[in-house]
């Protein structure tokens, strides 16, 4: 297959964008003193990260148009629960190391919330202790968002400890097919109303997981016999039409596209068991090596920076979600990675209304930030693959630019 990027061969087969099941994934190993959020003294499952944060938002029992205050950088899965359980968003701006700017947050409209959302992005957890004193100060409940990193150390505290609730999504890290997870440190959580989903969904649930499996040419043996079946299935499937468009975001879109229709539903059995069974030092290990090896190809790379500098201490306890590169001028070389298919995205679809804060990195990220997917199913090739395309893309604008400044 060639590509039209001056002369690039594209992967012969996109990257997985989330883990998927392999004979490996149950391979066992051994990587002490990562804590999880699923060893938080209460906990309850969901469909997804978003139904989670929707759930959060019911246990706290707020008024019908209560305020609460959401990142300026979000993914629109983070804004849509606030919608659906009929409140107010309100958003406040980020630092350059990704915690919330308190200080720019105005008084008065800290008293009006009743609730603030706080991600760990990329997986890198952060101490939250100023962000818990002042929601303490405030009486601000706070949802400690931890979709990125399911496990992790948050400064003194494990992740997911510092929130009157935290959310978390099992899809990022168990090759599952939907799952989030609703914990908390300190609170009881009271009992969810949650339907279960048909005996029809249940099984497409496996059928998902064994399809994908197939796909990526996993689960060697069994895939083969698999194939036969799956392409008979997908025989009877229409097409879908592209999902994508090009045209300006707007919120009812945008809601539709995060799909909220199982928010009230229990997880299917499918990732149930897959998060019961699987071990977890294979997730972390793979997902610190292959951040590694991100972090050794960025390390001096003209054009682009590491976001973050990382210290092999803080690697140790982190099985981060992405890689998240700063790319000085980064639309054509975004374009380029999404038609070669490479694991690579950026938050660029910010809510409608989405304000403009004095002194946020937000809108800067949403912009520059690309960010590399690490996750334990793409091999050490594939990490080469993608950064050495990205290291590649990268030296064309370098020299592009040199001519052109001639
Ligand atoms: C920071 C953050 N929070 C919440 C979510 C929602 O998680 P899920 O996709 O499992 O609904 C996402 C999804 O990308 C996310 O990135």
């Amino acid at each position: 297959m060639q590509s039209n990027i001056k002369g690039i061969k594209a992967a012969p087969r996109a990257l997985p964008r989330g883990p998927v099941l392999d004979w490996s994934s149950f391979r066992r190993e051994d990587v002490p003193n990562v804590r999880s959020v699923e060893a938080l003294p209460y906990t309850v499952f969901t469909t997804s990260g978003r139904a989670a944060i929707y759930q959060a938002l019911l246990q706290l029992k707020l008024p019908v148009g209560s305020s609460v205050l959401v990142p300026t950088y979000h993914c629109p899965t983070m804004v849509a629960p606030v919608l659906l359980a009929h409140l107010e968003v309100t958003y406040f701006g980020l630092l350059p190391n990704g915690l919330p700017h308190l200080d720019a947050i105005d008084p008065a409209i800290a008293q009006k919330c009743k609730a603030m959302l706080v991600p760990h992005y990329f997986g890198l957890a952060q101490s939250l202790k100023k962000v818990r004193q002042w929601c303490d100060e405030h009486g601000i409940a706070l949802i400690e968002d931890c979709a990125h990193c399911y496990f992790g150390e948050a400064g003194e505290r494990a992740v997911g400890a510092w929130g009157d609730f935290a959310t978390a999504s099992l899809s990022k890290f168990f090759p599952v097919p939907e799952a989030g997870l609703l914990a908390s440190a300190h609170r009881p959580i009271a009992p969810l109303q949650l339907e279960k989903p048909t005996l029809k969904a249940q099984l497409k649930g496996w059928l998902d997981v064994m399809e994908l499996a197939t796909h990526y040419q996993r689960l060697r043996g069994l895939s083969s016999l698999l194939t036969p079946l799956f392409r008979f299935k997908n025989l009877r499937v229409q097409p879908r039409s592209a999902q994508e468009t090009t045209t300006e975001p707007i919120a009812g879109a945008m809601m539709r596209d995060c799909d909220m229709s199982r928010i009230r539903q229990t997880p299917l059995s499918a990732a149930m068991a897959l998060k019961a069974t699987l071990p977890r030092g294979r997730i972390i290990a793979r997902r610190q090596q292959n951040f590694a090896s991100y972090a050794a190809y960025f390390a001096d790379v003209p054009g682009a920076r590491p976001l973050f500098p990382q210290t092999a201490h803080s690697m140790s306890s982190a099985a981060p979600y992405v890689f998240p590169l700063w790319v000085d001028d980064p639309e054509e070389i975004y374009q380029s990675l999404r038609t070669l298919k490479l694991p690579v995205f950026r938050w660029d679809r910010i809510w409608p209304g989405t304000p403009a804060l004095p002194q946020d990195v937000g809108p800067l990220w949403s912009h520059h930030v690309l960010q590399l997917l690490c996750h334990q199913d793409l091999s050490a090739a594939d990490i080469d693959r993608t950064a050495s395309m990205l290291v590649h893309l990268l030296q064309i604008q370098q020299a592009t630019s040199r001519i052109s400044a001639a």
